[in-house]
């Protein structure tokens, strides 16, 4: 049984709306306060080019922690897992996503996954580039890709809004660099992370890059292989042990598709070898999560019966 239409969404949309009530949009990025805490849209791109979506459909978002799992396909691709693998852990931490501890705590301090702050800085890090300018571009081409729109750019208030107000980010830095895990200017690391993170596109595109990862790395609508399917896999596999953060054990209970999400409310979700599935709903929950795009996850997976487990 598959969501066919644009009206069935809708009627999810509408009843999951109710949710966002009980969540906040996140601030301390003071550019991402200014979203409407009661926007909530999603889209299903399917790999046979038929998409159907419902909501604020038309607006933009900034990826934020979503952009984590295509720079680390291409870091994948550009280093090789082993490379990359020395350097950052597979595992799953049980902490919030800007947390210090476990870096402090652990001998060597090699972040325990990419989907962390932590990680995500060292997986930044090691894109490949003669400068930030021309790093930045080659993952914004390689997202322009995966979405099949190259009108997709990024948001500049809000990557200057982080930028100026980044000094966790800035904490993990240092602390990587003094335990030589990396060896860049932290300034240039800070400014090529949130210009990453302010990628913007819609639900529609989300959708898109979703149904990349959950077709195992091939764009059947253009005949593109855009990673290879071991990739695709070890992202998928990521998106479901740290994906949703703290919050990753109960979302694969309750929903079962690997997904990731971002501070801005935007959740991209890869449902293997069926669809990609965008969601943006700026009202998050306490682990950072959008609390209505989860809880609209909730309902069409038990409808569909998504769960891969
Ligand atoms: O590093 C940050 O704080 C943000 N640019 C991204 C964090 C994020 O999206 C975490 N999400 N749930």
């Amino acid at each position: 049984m598959q969501c066919r239409s644009s009206e069935e969404l809708m009627s999810f949309v509408q009843e999951a709306k109710t949710m966002t009530q009980y969540g906040k949009v996140a601030n301390y990025i003071p550019a991402l306060g200014k979203a409407h805490p009661n926007d909530l849209a999603i889209a299903i791109q399917y790999p046979d080019g038929i998409s159907f979506s419902a909501g604020d459909i038309q607006k933009r978002f900034t990826l934020q922690s979503i952009s984590k799992v295509i720079s680390l396909a291409l870091v994948l691709m550009d280093r090789g897992s082993e490379y990359v693998f020395e350097r950052v852990g597979m595992e799953p931490t049980g902490d919030p996503f800007n947390s210090i501890a476990k870096l402090e705590t652990m001998a060597p301090s090699k972040p325990l996954n990419p989907m962390i702050n932590a990680g995500a800085l060292v997986v930044t890090h090691m894109l490949v580039g003669q400068s930030v300018e021309d790093r930045f571009q080659r993952l914004l081409t390689f997202t322009q890709e995966l979405a099949n729109d190259t009108t997709i750019g990024y948001c500049k208030d809000v990557a200057q809004s982080e930028f100026e107000t980044a000094h966790l980010n800035r904490s993990l830095s240092y602390f990587l660099k003094q335990h030589q895990i990396i060896d860049e200017d932290v300034e240039e690391l800070i400014d090529l992370y949130t210009k990453q993170c302010a990628i913007e596109m819609n639900t529609l595109n989300l959708a898109r890059v979703g149904m990349i990862f959950a077709m195992d790395g091939n764009d059947p609508l253009t005949g593109k292989q855009l990673m290879s399917a071991d990739v695709a896999r070890i992202c998928k596999t990521f998106m479901v042990t740290c994906g949703m953060y703290n919050a990753s054990g109960e979302f694969a209970i309750k929903i079962g598709i690997p997904a990731k999400s971002g501070v801005s409310g935007g959740i991209m979700g890869a449902v293997p070898c069926k669809f990609g599935v965008g969601v943006f709903g700026p009202s998050l929950d306490e682990k950072g999560n959008s609390i209505a795009g989860v809880h609209l996850l909730e309902s069409l997976s038990k409808t569909y019966h998504l769960s891969m487990f």
